[in-house]
């Protein structure tokens, strides 16, 4: 699919609701969500039909009430004020630009933004996500139907350095780091130090170290972060692009 060319007032915009998402972003402490609703609304993508991926879908309460979205509605909705003052960027757009901001304003790296996705109003079927109690090999499947691969996996779990998980939303609790606010690699740091007390590792994150293949880039990122957020950006780039084919 040909991206649409985007004009010159849709750039103005994106960069105008870049200043706004940057504001509401530090202002309300609300990264890790915006970063969970931009992750969800793109790894949906099955590369095979070339359904779900990065096109706002999400947005639908068909969507948006599938159980592992549980809570999203709350990034939904702080985003609705920043569409309606820049109302020509897309959906897609908005919310892969609000996961984008949501890295750099936490001190990550720079995820290059290429605007022009389109918005769906076809949203797919429960389950294209992960499960959080599963292992390597479920983690594979659903990535590999992105189109994703082994280094996008680990680089990618390392979002977990923002946020926490909420018992009311997913049935699990805690953060994944002491400063959950921060973007570094202190989750492959944790993730080897082992279970600590206050500290939360889902089942799927254990995965990434009882596979060898998996554990390697474990390993590097805890020693170099660099190289985490070099893979990071080009990583969250790849998923920010899922379903999107820009010019
Ligand atoms: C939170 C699962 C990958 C970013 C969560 C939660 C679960 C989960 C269960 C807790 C939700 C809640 O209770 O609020 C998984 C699984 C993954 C995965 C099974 C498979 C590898 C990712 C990826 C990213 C990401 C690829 C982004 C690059 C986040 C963030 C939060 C979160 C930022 C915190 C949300 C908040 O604080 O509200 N994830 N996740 N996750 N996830 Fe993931």
């Amino acid at each position: 699919m040909a991206a649409p060319v985007v004009d010159a007032e849709y750039l103005r915009q994106v960069d105008r609701a870049r200043r706004q998402l940057r504001a509401l972003i530090s202002n309300k402490g609300c990264a890790p969500i915006m970063l969970r609703l931009a992750w969800h609304d793109a790894g949906t993508y099955d590369v095979n039909t070339k359904t779900g991926g990065a096109n706002g879908s999400i947005r639908f309460e068909e969507e948006y009430t599938h159980g592992s979205n549980a809570g999203l509605k709350i990034a939904i909705d702080l985003l609705e004020p920043i569409k309606a003052k820049n109302p020509k960027i897309t959906y897609a757009d908005l919310y892969q630009l609000a996961g984008v901001v949501a890295v750099e304003v936490t001190g990550g790296p720079t995820v290059e933004f290429v605007p022009g996705r389109r918005d769906s109003s076809v949203c797919p079927r429960e389950g294209r996500l992960p499960d959080a109690k599963k292992g390597a090999p479920h983690l594979r499947d659903i990535f590999y139907r992105m189109g994703l691969t082994d280094k996008d996996i680990v680089a990618l779990s390392g979002g977990h350095t923002l946020g926490k998980a909420h018992p009311e939303r997913s049935g699990f609790e805690g953060a994944w780091t002491q400063e959950p606010l921060k973007f570094d690699n202190t989750y492959f740091l944790e993730m080897l130090k082992g279970e600590s007390e206050g500290l939360l590792q889902l089942p799927t994150d254990k995965a990434l170290l009882s596979d060898p293949e998996f554990r390697r880039y474990v390993e590097l990122y805890a020693k170099d972060e660099e190289a985490f957020f070099k893979d990071y950006a080009e990583s969250h780039k790849k998923l920010s692009e899922l379903g999107f084919a820009p010019r």
